[in-house]
């Protein structure tokens, strides 16, 4: 097989025959020709080897999250078959054999999803990962998917042209049935791109501070039920959340409640193909003085009690559990055209260097996708 591979922690990326068997594929996995696969930020965070002290990695390293493609070889069960276009989010950080940017990935089939026939694969795969943690952040901060139409819901997103913030506006607005979605932006397309979203109030937060442009001392009404930080602004939210509101933040200040569900749960189990964790690791961070000092030195603690002061919750998500039970809700709100996949650029598979440079620029509206097999 073929994968972008990197060979110690931020050497350059290139594409490496890899010899991994593609066959034989364990039960409860999947054999997946990956025809589209993309970029997230947190592939720059592992190239440049953050988590070298929590795991033990197989080198080389490959890129890549979420992937589109079809199924080669299922089990017996019938759940999916050979032929099935299928989408997902692999368990845990990428590694040699699981990292998405390759022609083949073995995938636990709980990671995996029909596609919608509505659906391509360049846009299933720029899905995963970003809905799954917008979705997630939304809920964590308390607001729910049942549609009550009498109860006003106002929800702040940092970072709106993202491709995090570009899924939790329109979820914001279409299945959490937001009255009223405010989001942070430059001016220009990605102001557009927000507002065709369903955003109704974009802030250019290169010209304006948010955090003062929204405060309203006294009027809680004005305030926000919810506040997703996709861009690190956490502390500067505070004062906008309303009473009972609640914050979830993936950027600023982990809590040690996120790293315990984050290494504890899907994200670290080598069963479904994810890296072992470190000797020692587990025990520090179940440890109670452990879990405090890292409480204490990531700033989650700090937003927590800064949260409660106001009346409100703070949250902090790490890597979005990837089980099929909310991507299966994603491929439904696709097909019913509740969200849309936000694309930026799509890059051939022999770019897949300058597709992750691309992204790393920050620049992006939505998602880069390395196109692994050209679509007919
Ligand atoms: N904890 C988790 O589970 C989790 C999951 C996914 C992502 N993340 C993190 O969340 C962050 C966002 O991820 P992403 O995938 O959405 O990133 P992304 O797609 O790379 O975001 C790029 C976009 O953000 C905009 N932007 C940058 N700074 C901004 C600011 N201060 N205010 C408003 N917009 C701003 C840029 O617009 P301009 O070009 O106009 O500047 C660009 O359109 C990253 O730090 C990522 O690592 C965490």
């Amino acid at each position: 097989m073929l994968a972008c591979t990197y060979s110690s922690h931020n050497a350059t990326p290139s594409i490496t025959e890899q010899k991994i068997p593609v066959a034989n594929t364990a039960v409860g996995q999947l054999l997946v020709k990956v025809h589209a696969s993309a970029i997230n930020p947190i592939d720059h965070v592992t190239h440049k080897g953050t988590h070298y002290f929590l795991f033990n990695f197989k080198w080389p390293r490959t890129f890549g999250f979420d992937f589109a493609g079809i199924v080669e070889e299922a089990d017996d069960d019938q759940m999916f078959k050979k032929g099935d276009r299928v989408f997902g989010q692999i368990a845990g950080l990428p590694q040699r054999g699981t990292g998405t940017v390759a022609n083949y990935i073995v995938v636990s089939k709980k990671y995996c999803v029909k596609i919608p026939e509505n659906i391509s694969f360049i846009q299933a795969s720029a899905m995963p990962l970003v809905s799954i943690t917008a979705f997630n952040a939304l809920k964590l901060c308390g607001i729910s998917t049942n549609s009550d139409t009498n109860k006003k819901t106002r929800v702040l997103v940092t970072g709106g042209a993202g491709g995090v913030g570009s899924q939790a506006i329109q979820m914001a607005k279409n299945i959490f049935n937001a009255s009223f979605v405010v989001t942070t932006a430059s001016s220009g397309k990605k102001e557009t791109l927000c507002k065709t979203l369903g955003a109704d109030m974009v802030i250019d937060y290169k010209t304006k501070k948010f955090e003062m442009e929204l405060l309203c001392e006294g009027e809680d009404d004005k305030k926000f039920d919810a506040i997703v930080d996709c861009t690190g602004e956490a502390w500067k939210c505070i004062k906008l959340l309303k009473k009972g509101g609640g914050m979830c933040s993936i950027t600023t200040g982990p809590t040690i409640e996120a790293m315990r569900i984050w290494l504890n749960g899907a994200g670290a189990d080598p069963n479904d193909g994810a890296p072992s964790i470190a000797f020692g690791v587990q025990s520090f961070i179940e440890n109670g003085c452990g879990g405090s000092l890292i409480n204490y030195f990531a700033g989650g603690s700090g937003l927590q009690k800064a949260c409660i002061n106001q009346g409100a919750s703070f949250h902090h998500l790490i890597g979005a559990p990837a089980e099929n039970g909310v991507l299966n809700q994603i491929a439904l709100y696709l097909k019913e055209g509740k969200l849309k996949p936000v694309i930026d650029k799509v890059f051939a598979f022999n770019d897949s260097a300058d597709a992750i440079q691309y992204q790393k620029g920050g620049r992006c509206a939505g998602k880069v996708i390395i196109e692994i097999i050209k679509d007919p």
